[in-house]
């Protein structure tokens, strides 16, 4: 009698214990109460949850004139078996290949869901010719951005990246609501990225999928970004493509922690000057400090949400010239005819992806789960 008392008593107490957590959360899929280390969102994948999960919808090309184009579509993004899969399709598929140099995209739609989601660098409509031509790839970019935004917390995302020439898979997390001010003033956190030529190389190192990077970007505007004292690689001779791996972020008052498969890749512990003086900013006085009034993890001190998406090439030196890989990379970084340049060599970069098969797995970012907790 005592102790089977004694045991409820306990159970009970475990059962309702919560410490409070200094995670704050909001968004349709945010709990009311936030208990230390407890799950606070999550995604499974069992069915494609679009109360979590808003796609974009836009030929903006992520500011970087990627070859995609974001829709919502289930040939490019879907759940099967419990897993996620974003997978890329050529826009000839659907419109026919004249269509890519002569046809108009007006991707702006009446329903709630198929708003256009970034009208920026011609996000929301796009002629084609011969010289520029359409977004020659479809893909998906989907976020959780009314359902779910936190600040700090811990993310473990399980995931296998996509193999297939000048793929660019990403799993990262954008601020809600831009405190600080416009990109990258109020930060960004890069969980993964990773890159799918299975034999790109780059002074000598593998930058294809046998390797997988972290970064961060802040700063005061977008000429001075702060990301190369904030970017991490881990190399892996048997490639990010053939296995899932779990990808995590620890998000802290004090510091940001990447790790892959619990093994840390990096960390940023910012002093009292804070990421101004993590940056290097404060050599120049001309220069005024959005995040003055913030903690010393400003801008990363904020909510964020969380972005998963398949991009494709684009110009901004993430795939650079002059690399190595089987079939030479078919546009350069300063062409201004760089889509049409890709779209050209297909020849080399399509039977890489192997879409043929397995509904095109291979060349399909696949996510096995999301989860945050609590701190
Ligand atoms: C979805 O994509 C497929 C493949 O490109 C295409 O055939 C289909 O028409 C698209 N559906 C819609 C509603 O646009």
């Amino acid at each position: 009698m005592w102790s089977s008392f004694l045991g409820v008593v306990v159970l009970s107490s475990v059962v309702s214990a919560c410490t409070p957590s200094v995670t704050t959360a909001s968004g349709t899929h945010a709990p009311v109460t936030i208990c230390s280390g407890a799950l606070i969102f999550a995604d499974d994948f069992e069915e494609f949850d679009l109360e979590k999960w808003q796609h974009e919808n836009t030929l903006a090309g992520g500011g970087n004139w990627e070859f995609q184009y974001y829709n919502n579509n289930r040939t490019n993004s879907f759940t099967h078996s419990g897993r996620l899969f974003i997978r890329p399709s050529l826009t000839s598929d659907q419109f026919g290949d004249s269509f890519l140099t002569s046809g108009h995209l007006d991707i702006e739609g009446g329903a709630p869901a198929d708003r256009c989601t970034n009208p920026q660098w011609y996000g929301c409509q796009r002629t084609g010719s011969p010289s520029n031509i359409l977004n020659p790839i479809k893909s998906a970019r989907i976020r959780t951005v009314n359902s779910f935004s936190f600040r700090y917390g811990r993310v473990e995302v399980r995931a296998k990246m996509p193999a297939g020439d000048w793929l660019w898979p990403a799993i990262w997390l954008m601020p809600a609501y831009n405190t600080y001010g416009t990109w990258p003033a109020s930060g960004e956190i890069d969980l993964l990225e990773s890159r799918g030529n299975r034999n790109l190389i780059n002074n000598g190192v593998h930058i294809g999928t046998q390797e997988a990077s972290s970064t961060l970007h802040y700063g005061p505007y977008p000429a001075l970004n702060g990301w190369e004292r904030a970017h991490w690689v881990r190399r892996k001779t048997s490639g990010y493509d053939r296995d899932f791996h779990r990808y995590q972020l620890e998000w802290t008052p004090d510091f940001l922690r990447f790790s892959i498969d619990d093994v840390e890749l990096g960390r940023v512990t910012p002093g009292n000057g804070g990421f101004w003086e993590y940056g290097g900013f404060n050599s120049n006085p001309n220069i005024h400090n959005p995040w003055r009034y913030g903690t010393k993890m400003a801008p990363f001190d904020q909510k964020f949400y969380i972005i998963i998406n398949l991009a494709v090439g684009g110009t901004n030196g993430f795939f650079p010239d002059g690399i190595y890989n089987p079939v030479p990379k078919p546009w350069s970084n300063n062409s201004p005819t760089a889509a049409t340049d890709f779209w050209n060599g297909r020849s080399g970069w399509l039977p890489t992806w192997n879409l043929n098969q397995n509904d095109g797995q291979d060349a399909s970012l696949q996510v096995d789960y999301v989860r945050v907790f609590a701190l």
